[in-house]
């Protein structure tokens, strides 16, 4: 483990994680986990498949519960503020045949349900967030025809459309080309110096953690490695936490 500095000495902390096991059936998913999120910081959350990071992600969102430790987020309990909270899911998980346009997509950030109608206050919402990531022109269209990336802005305009504080991404740019992913990550950097906002994206993408984060936390069950991305990314903790080395991604220790 790396003893990192906080990022604001002092400062407030957005979410605080603290020795937290999560159990699903049999399984330990999640042993001992600790780190804190500073306000305004953003944290990426890298580990290779099954490493319990989507499990972590949803410990945040208040939608699975610790067995052991304590989570909160804004010093309150996980789940408290969902209108302060917005979520981009792991796409694979998504039915993409689904009858809906983006517009209603980016709907359901506001209500948390699949709108029947979605009134005029709601519309304008969706369309400035959509217009905000630069997807004005997908509102009417149906999600079965949008490119991986295009979906993937959807997501984002649903995620940011209550001008949330915290953002919590599940694999953001997986599936998606270069070009759309740089863009996703542009924008979420723009969101954030725009709202001060703090940030939670699970990556597997070693270079995005190294680039777009100002935090890592190496995660396989347990916290391999928490601090500075040039500290953790380092080939002997990626290689304890990943079990084989990783080349090209950190400078040797
Ligand atoms: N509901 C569940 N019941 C039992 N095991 C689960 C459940 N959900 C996830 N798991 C297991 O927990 C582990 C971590 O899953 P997950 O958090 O999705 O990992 P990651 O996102 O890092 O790939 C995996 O081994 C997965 O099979
Ligand atoms: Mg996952």
């Amino acid at each position: 483990m790396t003893g990192a500095a906080p990022l604001h000495q002092g400062g407030a902390v957005c979410v605080r994680v603290f020795r937290v096991t999560v159990r699903l059936g049999d399984f330990e998913v999640l042993k001992g986990v600790s780190f804190d999120v500073p306000a305004g910081a953003s944290l990426a959350v890298v580990g290779p498949n099954g490493a319990g990071k989507s499990t972590l992600v949803k410990v945040i969102l208040g939608l699975v519960a610790p067995l052991e430790g304590t989570v909160a987020v804004f010093g309150e309990r996980p789940g408290a503020n969902p209108g302060r909270v917005g979520y981009v899911p792991q796409l694979k998980t998504f039915d993409r045949t689904f009858p809906a346009t983006a517009l209603e997509l980016v709907a359901t950030g506001l209500r948390r349900e699949w709108p029947g109608r979605v009134r005029s206050g709601e519309r304008e919402q969706a369309l400035a967030a959509l217009r905000r990531v630069g997807a004005e022109q997908l509102a009417i269209r149906p999600l079965a025809r949008l490119s991986g990336g295009e979906l993937q802005r959807a997501y984002l305009a649903r995620a940011f459309v209550r001008r949330p504080e915290l953002v919590l991404l599940d694999e953001p740019a997986t599936g998606v080309d270069y070009l759309a992913e740089r863009d996703i990550y542009d924008l979420l950097e723009e969101y954030q110096a725009d709202s001060g906002a703090s940030v939670v994206m699970v990556t597997h993408d070693l270079t995005a953690a190294r680039y777009h984060a100002d935090r890592v936390l190496v995660l396989n069950r347990t916290a391999r490695g928490f601090g500075l991305p040039e500290e953790v990314l380092c080939d002997e903790c990626l290689e304890d936490a990943f079990g084989h080395k990783h080349h090209g991604h950190g400078p040797r220790v």
